[in-house]
This record gives structure tokens, sequence and C-alpha cells, in this order.
């Protein structure tokens, strides 16, 4: 059966005025347009939907029958567009995104705010480290990543929000714990916890470090900020993690900055989505979202006596 959209409109229009001259004047066409379409409607199903008594029109038994299908159709079609309007107007909508293991820190504090905004926005946030994030970015299977430096070989656009430095952690019975402008050589001397393989924050030391001609000897690896600090805190080593990552540990003194010479290392970071992607209005409001008010939905700890 071959019919349009426009068929099943003109078909309700005069099934409900069960004149022809009435239902022109409501579709605003003339009076054969309409017999026309109804006549090549007729053809498709390939029986009379309607039959004429004297003056009068009535629908045949297929008609009540096709009448049901037809506003069924219609009906559903209004809500589809009702759902689209929604959409422009970013009542509803999903976004989907995903950010670093250490961006987890602040990142669900931005979409609770957001999400209040913008009522049935579902969201769908996958943390994972620089590495992994990279790849979906290849794939196009997120719409926006945050993330720390992103890759110059890559086409991408990326915004930056905000800073992330990078401190050094120590349990606080630690002997550096009293000292001030602790030389970076004086850390060869202690051993260290460091991120995985992959994460941004290893990266971004062994950079910082490899600049400086020194190299860090390292205790354990660790797959996440978590451990690492509790490590730290049971006294296996010292740390450098982002300061986001803190928050109770410095206020409660389980855990403590040490002031050492060129540190924090400063990193920021980056909302970030492949050029030429086109984002939905959803993730287009994320987007200014992020770089607009997450300075002031973020603090950085008020414990962290950064200077
Ligand atoms: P990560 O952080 O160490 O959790 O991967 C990302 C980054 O700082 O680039």
């Amino acid at each position: 059966m071959n019919i349009t959209f426009r068929q099943l409109q003109i078909f309700e229009a005069v099934a409900q005025q069960l004149s022809y001259t009435r239902a022109s004047e409501v579709l605003h066409l003339t009076q054969p347009a309409v017999s026309m379409q109804i006549k090549q409607l007729e053809q498709s199903v390939g029986l009379p939907l309607f039959e004429q008594l004297g003056k009068k029109i009535f629908l045949t038994e297929a008609g009540h029958e096709f009448g049901r299908y037809a506003r069924a159709i219609t009906t559903q079609l209004n809500e589809l567009e009702q759902v689209v309007n929604e959409m422009k107007g970013l009542q509803r909508g999903r976004l989907t995104i995903a950010v670093a293991s250490t961006a987890n820190y602040f990142v669900p504090r931005l979409l609770a705010t957001f999400c209040q905004q913008h009522g049935e926005v579902t969201v769908s946030l996958d943390v994972t480290n620089r590495e992994q994030l990279l790849k979906g970015l290849v794939e196009n299977s997120t719409d926006l990543v945050i993330m720390g430096q992103p890759p110059v070989e890559m086409d991408l656009i990326a915004e930056r929000f905000m800073d992330n430095p990078l401190v050094v952690i120590a349990p606080p019975d630690h002997t550096l714990v009293e000292h001030q402008q602790i030389p970076l050589k004086r850390l060869l001397e202690e051993t260290f916890l460091v991120r995985e393989q992959g994460s941004g924050t290893r990266s971004a030391v062994e950079r910082f470090f490899a600049a400086n001609q020194l190299a860090l000897s390292t205790a354990m690896e660790m797959s996440s900020n978590e451990a690492i600090k509790q490590g730290v805190e049971a006294g296996l080593g010292l740390g450098i993690v982002s300061l986001h990552t803190l928050g109770m540990e410095l206020a409660l003194q389980r855990l403590v900055l040490l002031d050492v010479v060129d540190f924090p290392i400063m990193r920021y970071w980056y909302i970030v989505y492949r050029s030429g992607k086109r984002l939905s209005l959803v993730a287009q409001a994320f987007q200014s979202f992020v770089k607009e008010e997450s300075a002031q939905i973020l603090k950085i700890p008020a414990a962290s006596g950064l200077r």
C-alpha cells in the first residue's frame, strides 16, 4: 500500500466533515484536488472508502477501519512532533560524556546542576583514563570528553575551562611535612605511588621530571587516585595527584601537601569533541554550561594551602 501522510490528513478531513466541499475549505484546497487525492488513496487501498447516497457521502466498512488506523497514525505523528519540539527546547535529550578518572571528582557536581536546569535530560557518563578517552574520540562513541591536555595530532575542538594543579601528598607524620621549599632533587630519596600507564596525571608527572632531568623512584603502580591516597595514608610512599581528588583527606589531615619547589605542576581541564562532529542541542548546552559556570560551581579545596 503506497499512501502518503498528506493523503491521511485529507482522508481524515473528509471523514470528519462527510463532505468534499467542507473538507476542501478546512484544508485550503480546491474541491477537485480533494476528490482526486481520495480517488488515488482508494486505488492504493484497493477498496472504496466512501460511498455516495443521494447528496450525502458515508464511510464504507473499509473506510471505518481505515479511519481507525489513520487516527492512530496521526496521533503518533503528533506525539513525535511534540517530542522533537521538546528536544529542540532542551527539555528532553540524551547526553553522552566520557571523563578522565580524575575529572570524576568534580563532574558529578556539574551534572547535578545541569540536570536540575534541564528537566528530562538523561546522561550517560563513562569514567576512564586518558588513553581510553582518546579511543572514544577516535571511535566517535561519545558526545563530549573532559580531559587534560588534548593531543595536538588529533583534529579536536578543545576549550580550556579550569586549572588542574598536581600536588605532592604525604602522610602527616612524614619527615618532609615540616620542611619548606623542598628541592625537587630531595624527592629522589623518596619512593612514589604512581598511576597506571595511560593516565594523564602519570604522563604529566613523567614529563615534568624528565624536563628537569630527574627520574622518580616508583614503589608501586596503582590504577586509581583513591588507591594512591589510601597507599600514601598507609605509609607506602608519597604520591602526586590532582588537587581535585583531595577534599576530606586534607580537611581531616589524613594527608598533607608537601611544599616542593616548582610545585604544583599546573595542568588544565578541557572540554573536547571531534572537529566536524554535530553536537546535539543538549551537548551544546552542556559545553557552554561547563565553560561558563564551572568556576562558580567548583572550588579548589580550601584546606589546600596552595600558594
Ligand atoms: P587521569 O587524568 O590521570 O585520570 O587520566 C586526566 C588528565 O589529567 O589528563
